[in-house]
């Protein structure tokens, strides 16, 4: 057989458009090790992570950064999504540790060297302890203390990186710290619940503003988005009203809410009553889709705490390990959905499946993949797509019992070790599309869970 490089292009079943970025996303909480933040807190608290794991030395990667950045340019890929450590550029107020921003200024010009595109976050979910013991997001100066934060950022690696993140996905983080209470700050509330999401959009917001204000003063490009989570929310009984409300409220909040304060600058009902934000009008020049599954929804009397609503997987689909559907026609569907509310250029800045075994992953990445080629026929204007993640990491409140990765990582020695499905990535990565056989044996394999977690 040809190697997939070197496939004529009758080969290629499904070919993106030329320059369409393909590589992996990773966050730093999860994958460096040694982090001294509030999840490194959280995590020692007992009862918190499934499996009573923590973080601990992760995958290592703070030291091993070179080679694994040198195993994906291997695959093939000409992109990678990593995230800046808050609490080690800044561990305490005020104090920035240069050496810190030179490893991340070292890290996003190493995916260049290597012919990748380098995506940075500012902020996913970690924060730095003098932050959280001040309220966290809901402290007054947190969007000042992070525009400072990025600014610091910005001035390390602005004439690098091009494509920036300033939060991964702030209606998780809302959702999980303050609504269900199984992350930190884990305090249960509503009223707590909708004023973190006002306070990331401000959050967000002045970074975006200390971005632009550094671009411009250096003339550098800034592209700037959020990694925005979308779950598709299906009424149980699309014919009953009540079934159809329940499902259109966490719909407004969790996959809408935030992308309108941020192409608006308001804060809109029901969580905000319209307040100006600055720096929010027109923030977004991309937008990130981080997407894993949808949800059915019933009305339900007994759930006053959750608007009325009985959120679940849809019995009838496949499922992971970790009980999450799947259906790449989901992912279709967020994709088109954005395009027509938010005519903006997409990034999928994370998509993926927990699988114990790597027994889904395979299809999983075929079939999604198509969903996006098929997204891009229909009119999305979508640029890359980022594989949630290149090896098995820290899942947060699941620690170590979830596996998204590419790569197998051996807890004891750290040896990294490629499963099957990162040889089939890196098929599709040098081919620039999904080859014709690829697709042949995907649509040949049984679809129906195996869900062996
Ligand atoms: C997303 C997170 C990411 C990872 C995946 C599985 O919600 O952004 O860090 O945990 O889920």
């Amino acid at each position: 057989m040809p190697e997939p490089s070197r496939l004529p292009p009758d080969e290629v079943a499904l070919r993106f458009p030329d320059g369409f970025l393909l590589g992996c996303a990773t966050a730093s909480h999860q994958v460096e090790g040694g982090n001294h933040n509030d999840w490194s807190e959280f995590e020692r608290q007992p009862g918190r992570i499934l499996d009573g794991s923590i973080s601990g030395t992760a995958c290592d990667h703070w030291n091993r950064w070179p080679q694994d950045l040198d195993d994906l340019a291997a695959l093939g890929q000409n992109a990678h999504r990593f995230s800046v450590e808050w609490a080690r550029v800044e561990p305490q107020e005020g104090r920035f540790d240069l050496e810190v921003l030179d490893h991340y200024a070292a890290v996003a010009a190493g995916c260049r060297e290597r012919g990748m595109e380098p995506f940075v976050t500012l902020h996913h979910f970690t924060l730095p302890l003098w932050l959280a013991e001040r309220g966290g997001v809901l402290a007054p100066e947190a969007p000042l203390r992070f525009a400072r934060y990025t600014a610091a950022c910005a001035k390390a690696m602005g004439e690098t990186v091009r494509w920036w993140v300033t939060i991964n996905e702030p209606v998780i983080l809302a959702v999980l710290g303050y609504l269900e209470g199984h992350w930190p700050p884990a305090r249960r509330s509503l009223p707590r619940t909708f004023a973190a999401l006002r306070a990331l959009v401000r959050m967000h917001a002045s970074a975006a503003t200390a971005l632009r204000a550094a671009a411009r003063r250096h003339g550098w490009e800034a592209r700037i988005s959020v990694a925005h989570h979308m779950r598709g929310m299906t009424p149980e009984d699309p014919g009953s009203r009540l079934d159809r409300l329940a499902a259109a409220i966490p719909d407004l909040v969790l996959n809408r809410w935030f992308l309108l304060a941020c192409r608006d600058g308001r804060l809109p009902a029901p969580v905000g009553r319209g307040q100006p934000v600055e720096g929010a009008a027109g923030s977004l020049d991309w937008i990130g889709l981080n997407y894993y599954a949808d949800e059915l929804v019933g009305f339900d009397i007994r759930r006053p705490g959750s608007l009325f609503a009985r959120r679940g997987p849809d019995p009838s689909l496949p499922r992971s390990s970790f009980g999450w559907t799947i259906d790449p026609g989901g992912l279709h569907r967020a994709l088109l959905r954005l395009s027509k509310e938010f005519p903006l250029p997409i990034v999928i800045t994370e998509n993926g499946v927990a699988d114990q075994d790597d027994e889904l992953r395979p299809r999983f990445i075929v079939d999604h993949l198509a969903a996006v080629h098929s997204a891009i026929a229909a009119g999305a204007d979508v640029r890359g797509y980022l594989h949630w993640t290149s090896m098995d990491n820290f899942e947060w409140a699941e620690g170590y019992s979830k596996r998204f990765g590419l790569f197998a990582v051996d807890r004891q020695t750290m040896r990294r070790r490629p499963k099957p499905s990162a040889e089939l990535y890196a098929r599709i990565c040098r081919a620039g599309g999904i080859p014709r056989e690829l697709l042949a044996d995907a649509l040949a394999a049984p679809r129906t869970g195996i869900a062996s977690g």
